[in-house]
């Protein structure tokens, strides 16, 4: 059985830790957060040791994976570190988005997994569901056809009086959409940024993003900091040549348009046996992640990459980039 620990015991780390200790193809070996109380907390919680250090952690239990769940600066600064770590001590990593905020880092974090032949994923996990993979399956049955134009939102509402950077939604939010945009659409060639800072705001955070595609289709993305939850918090339309798909909510329905046809065909998550919640989201990232470790997947076919993480990212700092200047931007020049 493979053996899995976490570094980063938040909110987020806890919940890797459930999903692997509920999982039965993993044993959850160890917890390490550099905050003693949260460590013991989970420890205690999961029942299993808990660690102050990473590396003492990874030298003692040498995990198979490891969940690295910090944060930091921009959500994403704490990254780097312990994936590093626990790359080095042989893991199979699997970390939180954005890979880190930092670029010339994530590049080093993606060589890293590389040069090192281990498998390493970001948690991308708002495109693991059922209904996206339909969506992805009409696209590959043709059902689309040529891909003309993707429509992406993301809207959450976060109200914290303070947050570390100005670009902190930008970043921290559109790993999920613009990783929907590249799932359906393929690497982003250009982006335009458009942002505003709402009333009472000292951040951007409402965005609306003009991207062109390298196949030469178009899209859009409106991602927003500013909505209060409560009702639908995400939605992609994919129109091709062949028809046009909705996918409302991640995975609370799909719907596709056939352009030869008044007749829609229309994907609801059952009531019984479907996705209840958020949490479910983050188990089918994770256990697709272990099955992809455990049938000994090849690094490279890893869904959801390190590579795919840090592609999204580059989009993001090609869109703030643009924000800057008010002009579009090619993403390949974006390095940092
Ligand atoms: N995938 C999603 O849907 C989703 C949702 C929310 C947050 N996130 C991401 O999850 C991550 C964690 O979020 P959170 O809210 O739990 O953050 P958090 O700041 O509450 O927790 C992170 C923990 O990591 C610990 N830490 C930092 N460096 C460490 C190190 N070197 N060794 C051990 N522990 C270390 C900190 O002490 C802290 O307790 C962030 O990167 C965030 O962007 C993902």
């Amino acid at each position: 059985m493979l053996k899995v620990c976490v570094i980063g015991m938040g909110n987020i780390g806890n919940i890797h830790a459930r999903v692997y200790s509920e999982y039965d193809k993993v044993r959850l070996a160890g917890v390490c957060d550099i905050i003693p109380e949260r460590a013991e907390r989970a420890g205690k919680k999961f029942g299993v040791p808990y660690y102050f250090d990473a590396e003492e952690m990874l030298r003692e239990i040498k995990p198979d994976i490891c969940s690295v769940t910090t944060g930091g600066f921009e959500y994403s600064s704490d990254h780097f570190l312990p994936t590093i770590q626990a790359l080095n001590a042989g893991c199979h990593v699997l970390c939180e988005k954005p890979i880190c905020n930092d670029l010339e880092k994530a590049q080093i974090m993606v060589d890293t997994a590389k040069k090192l032949n281990r498998c390493f994923g970001i948690n991308l996990n708002h495109r693991f569901t059922p209904a996206a993979r339909l969506v992805k399956q009409w696209q590959n049955e043709g059902k689309i056809g040529n891909l003309l134009f993707i429509n992406m939102a993301l809207w959450i509402g976060r109200f914290e009086p303070h947050f570390d950077s100005e670009y902190y939604h930008l970043k921290a939010l559109n790993p999920h959409s613009v990783d929907i945009m590249r799932y359906f659409g393929g690497d982003i060639d250009t982006v335009h940024c458009f942002a505003m800072k709402a009333p009472g705001r000292d951040i951007w955070s409402t965005a609306s993003i003009n991207v062109k595609f390298k196949n030469g289709a178009v899209g859009h993305l409106t991602s927003s900091y500013d909505i209060k939850r409560g009702h639908p918090m995400e939605r992609c339309e994919i129109a091709g040549t062949k028809g046009r798909a909705v996918l409302e909510d991640m995975w609370r329905e799909a719907v596709l348009y056939p352009a030869d046809s008044f007749v829609k065909k229309v994907y609801t998550n059952p009531i019984f046996g479907g996705f209840t919640e958020f949490y479910d989201t983050f188990r089918d990232r994770i256990i697709h992640f272990v099955d992809q470790v455990a049938r000994g997947d090849r690094p490279e076919d890893i869904d959801g990459s390190g590579e795919q993480g840090l592609e999204a990212s580059r989009v993001i700092h090609a869109a703030i980039e643009s924000l800057k200047t008010g002009l579009p931007v090619k993403v390949e020049t974006i390095k940092k």
